[in-house]
């Protein structure tokens, strides 16, 4: 794939060939664990779904929960992102579409995370599960033995509204929708939330819009606040914790194989994912947090129509 280099790719070969996917700490305790399944999407490109996916997932791990990362992209880029060589990793998504591996054979244990790493031979796939009957369940039906193995899965969807987006929003409980804020965003959105209502009807009935991530968020533009306030107004969407705030170091991150939240960095955009995570779990967020984000009450209110957009 394309970009620079990994310094230097990680083993992937500790495997659960047993089957026995990992079960998180205090997994043992809990009478009965049924993973959250979250699905990252957009269909608009490079608006922060596969960074949104890794941080949220480490900042849920240091809260404690057992994670699991599907890469369900054949760019790969969440695998690679961890440091794996997508065209290294064996058995991939692509083999369990054509029946070579389940996909607990395919869970890579990263120091972070579970991923189940994906390459560009899901391309190959997506046309293999064309012709297939009932090729919008396969990620389900490979998730329901895992569902007891972890707190939360996180599905990091491709940039298109096909047929591995659908798996994606088939198999989750709630899909959350990354948005860069900018004036063209609001058309990925109502085209995301039309195919939302399409799998509602077709095949996922529970399937729950948790609401948008604003990402690579520059506040000082009167602008990307207004759109940011018309996202929220128009499709009635809530918004996830603060608004993620741009910075270098986001992508800078994959090439060193951990996320930005895993590095243990303190940017404003790492307390924004840290906040997020704790929100979607239903733990409280407090003010230290929001404002080490770098967002505040008044910029809140602000997006929320409460009060006037005014020039920074
Ligand atoms: N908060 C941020 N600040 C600055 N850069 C960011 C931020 N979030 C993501 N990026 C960068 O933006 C680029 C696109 O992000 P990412 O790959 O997460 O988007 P995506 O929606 O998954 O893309 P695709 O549609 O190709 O799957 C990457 O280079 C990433 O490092
Ligand atoms: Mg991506």
């Amino acid at each position: 794939m394309d970009g620079p280099p990994s310094p230097g790719w990680a083993d992937p070969a500790r495997r659960y060939a047993d089957g026995d996917a990992r079960r998180g700490p205090g997994a043992a305790e809990r009478a009965e664990v049924t993973a959250t399944v979250f699905a990252v999407a957009n269909q608009k490109g490079g608006v922060g779904k596969t960074t949104s996916a890794l941080n949220i997932a480490a900042a849920m791990t240091e809260l404690g929960c057992a994670v699991l990362v599907v890469d369900l992209d054949p760019q790969g880029c969440l695998t690679f992102s961890l440091g794996y060589d997508p065209d290294a990793v064996s058995p991939s998504l692509n083999d369990i579409v054509v029946g070579r591996a389940t996909l607990v054979e395919t869970i890579v244990q990263h120091g972070e995370i579970d991923v189940a790493p994906a390459n560009i031979d899901l391309a190959g796939a997506e046309v293999t599960l064309l012709s297939r009957t009932g090729r919008e369940y396969l990620l389900r039906g490979e998730l329901v033995e895992l569902l007891d193995s972890y707190d939360v899965i996180i599905v990091d969807c491709p940039p298109s509204l096909g047929v591995l987006t659908i798996n994606g929003l088939t198999a989750a409980d709630q899909v959350l929708v990354p948005v860069q804020c900018e004036t063209l965003s609001h058309r990925g959105v109502s085209q995301l939330l039309e195919t939302v209502g399409d799998v509602r009807r077709l095949t996922n009935r529970n399937l729950e819009v948790r609401g948008l991530v604003a990402t690579m968020f520059d506040p000082r533009p009167r602008h990307t606040r207004e759109v940011l306030r018309d996202l929220v107004a128009r499709y009635e969407l809530p918004l996830v914790g603060p608004p993620v705030r741009k910075s270098i170091r986001f992508a800078e991150s994959p090439t060193a194989g951990v996320s930005l939240v895993g590095a243990g960095t303190g940017v404003p955009g790492a307390a924004a994912y840290r906040a997020i995570a704790r929100e979607l779990l239903g733990l409280p967020v407090d003010e230290d947090l929001l404002a080490a984000a770098g967002w505040s009450r008044e910029q809140r209110d602000e997006i929320l129509g409460l009060v006037e957009i005014v020039d920074e």
